[in-house]
């Protein structure tokens, strides 16, 4: 089974709280999105590693710590997963950016690919696939399937909610990939949409309901 952490930060349930309510609009939804990114993107790369270096302070010379050299990629699945992308890049503007167009067919639930551009050196990379939403679980399942064709270092997902049917999907396909998320929801209704959710995530932050 993955790894998963849920954050149960105040601030990320208290902004968590504000998405979820259909009355917020779409410059607000995005705004929380990108913040609740932040503050996972924090906690999600808490185990990059250090290497001393000297530094010269105007005082005296110290030693302190630097990243490890360990190189990241963050790749969103189309369309949701764009809305994490910008606070995830401001933490780690070193990180380079991978994008996967899947979307869910409205009958059948399965997703679609339409797009996929990948660095070409992700081999060397530690992955972070970013969207908001793990429903089925399909998207997640299909997207790292994709990544891992071309063998990243690691991958992990990060999420704002998810289903429990969708962690059990994804932790039965790719059980090597830590799963992060602000909140594991009830269930899925018959629409596969997460209950209860905050609603169809693309279309609240690009404003298409
Ligand atoms: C949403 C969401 C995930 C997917 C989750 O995207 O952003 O990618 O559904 O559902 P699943 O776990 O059941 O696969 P959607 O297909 O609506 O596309 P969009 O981001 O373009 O709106
Ligand atoms: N995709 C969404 O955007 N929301 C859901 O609840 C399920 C899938």
């Amino acid at each position: 089974m993955s790894q998963i952490t849920i954050f149960e930060h105040p601030l990320i349930q208290h902004k968590l709280s504000i998405l979820r309510d259909k009355s917020t609009g779409s410059k607000q939804f995005r705004e929380l999105i990108s913040e609740i990114a932040m503050f996972m993107c924090y906690e999600a790369t808490r185990d990059l590693e250090l290497e001393e270096v000297e530094v010269e302070t105007p005082i005296c010379k110290a030693t302190c710590k630097k990243l490890a050299g360990r190189k990241l990629a963050f790749v969103p699945i189309l369309r949701a997963g764009c809305g994490m992308l910008d606070a995830m890049l401001s933490m780690v503007p070193a990180a380079k950016v991978g994008h996967i167009g899947l979307y869910r067919d409205e009958e059948t639930h399965k997703p679609v690919e339409y797009f996929n551009k990948l660095p070409a050196d992700i081999s060397e990379r530690d992955v972070f696939v970013l969207d908001p939403m793990l429903a089925t679980g399909g998207s997640a399942v299909d997207a790292i399937s994709i990544i891992k064709r071309s063998n990243p270092r690691s991958i992990k997902f990060l999420c704002i909610i998810a289903a429990p049917e969708g962690i059990e999907v994804l932790s039965q396909a790719h059980p090597d990939v830590q799963i992060y998320c602000a909140a594991k929801d009830s269930h899925l209704n018959e629409s596969c949409y997460i209950v209860p959710g905050l609603g169809d995530a693309g279309d609240r932050i690009y404003g298409t309901i």
